[in-house]
């Protein structure tokens, strides 16, 4: 029996391109779990826009993927062999940083027991109750400090961050204007998620429609770029920017620098970074709340699936034109085979 795999190719200096990965197909006789290992068989893979940081070869909050190495990404999956000592017992979901691949071995700690509650599907595991939903609760909780009846943007709005961002700022009681790439987009974050106002920033008068909704507390950030620099032009004193992501400037040799910077200080404004590894002591309380949450429907995710490990580097591209609205994931394997 073979598995594929896929793996960095070569680095890009702009977009993603065609050569950027290859696919590599290998014996499974390769993967043998040894002692606090497991073989897990990929049923799920996320696809982020941090991807484009990871193959660039920068400094940065992890080391770059090298070439010839499976790209990472984060999945679901299912033992389908336990080495001895290993904590984990065939036929367990769990989930992990198992790259692109449709089998991996990973230490027993890699690989994380995922136990999932009443109400809520395995693959809000990737998104709500993973890396995306908590993001957005992090990042709202303790830098936007949401206070009832505050102003807050989230540009990305449709996107797998943005639209928990949107949901979990009118939970906290404020008014919630979203950003995004779309009119259908705009139309989904008004009807389904409820936002206040939604902004088609290709829309000839959005700078204008933008500046007539008023000044604003708190900002989360998706894109950075002109975007988050028209923004710094319309914040209220003591406003809030949580800088989570900045899809407009992953592309580029050098991201663009800001402008309208000033207004930070003439309204005492925040602007601060934040990398969602950090709180990993905090994730099992912030699952529990947002999983009673997607329970009673008064969280709610989306999904944009593509299907087949090999079509992962086609779509990795679509979070940088905006073919996606919520979360990118693969369909790796149909039915997880507890038995090799
Ligand atoms: N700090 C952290 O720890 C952390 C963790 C996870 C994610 N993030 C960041 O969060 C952001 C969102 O990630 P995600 O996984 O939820 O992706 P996503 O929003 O589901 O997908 C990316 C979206 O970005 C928008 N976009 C692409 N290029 C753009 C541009 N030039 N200008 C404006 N919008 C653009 C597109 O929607 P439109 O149609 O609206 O253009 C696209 O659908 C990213 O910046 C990511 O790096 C940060």
């Amino acid at each position: 029996m073979h598995y594929k795999r896929i793996v960095l190719n070569s680095r890009p200096e702009g977009d993603i391109e065609p050569t950027t990965f290859r696919t590599e197909t290998l014996p499974l006789n390769n993967l043998k779990p040894g002692a606090g290992e497991v073989l897990v068989q990929v049923t799920w893979l996320s696809l982020d826009p941090a991807m484009r940081g990871y193959i660039r070869d920068v400094r940065s909050y992890l080391p770059p993927v090298q070439i010839g190495e499976t790209m990472r990404a984060q999945g679901l999956g299912v033992v389908v062999q336990a080495g001895s000592k290993s904590v984990h017992s065939v036929g367990q979901l769990v989930s992990g940083a198992f790259g692109w691949t449709e089998f991996a071995v990973m230490k027993d700690r890699h690989a994380e027991k995922i136990t999932v509650p009443k109400g809520v599907q395995p693959l809000d595991f990737l998104n709500i109750l993973g890396s995306s939903g908590l993001t957005a609760y992090f990042g709202l909780r303790d830098i936007c400090q949401l206070k009832p009846g505050d102003k807050m943007v989230v540009s990305g709005a449709a996107g797998s961050v943005g639209s928990v961002a949107c949901q979990l700022g009118k939970r906290a009681g404020a008014t919630v204007y979203a950003i995004a790439g779309s009119q259908e987009k705009c139309e989904w974050l008004v009807k389904e998620l409820g936002v206040d106002k939604a902004f088609n920033y290709k829309s000839p008068t959005f700078r204008k429609d933008f500046k007539e909704a008023g000044y604003i507390d708190a900002y989360f950030d998706n894109v950075g770029g002109d975007i988050l620099d028209m923004v710094l032009t319309r914040l209220n004193k003591g406003a809030r920017i949580a800088l989570c992501g900045a899809i407009s400037q992953y592309n580029a040799t050098k991201p663009k620098g800001l402008q309208n910077y000033l207004t930070l200080i003439s309204q005492r404004a925040k602007i601060q970074g934040f990398i969602i590894l950090d709180y990993t002591t905090e994730f099992p309380a912030a699952i529990e709340e947002m999983g009673r949450a997607i329970a009673d429907g008064s969280l709610k995710g989306k999904f944009h699936i593509v299907h087949g490990l090999e079509q992962a580097p086609v779509a990795l591209p679509m979070l940088f034109t905006g073919g996606n609205t919520g979360k990118l994931v693969v369909k790796v394997s149909e039915e997880p085979r507890t038995k090799l």
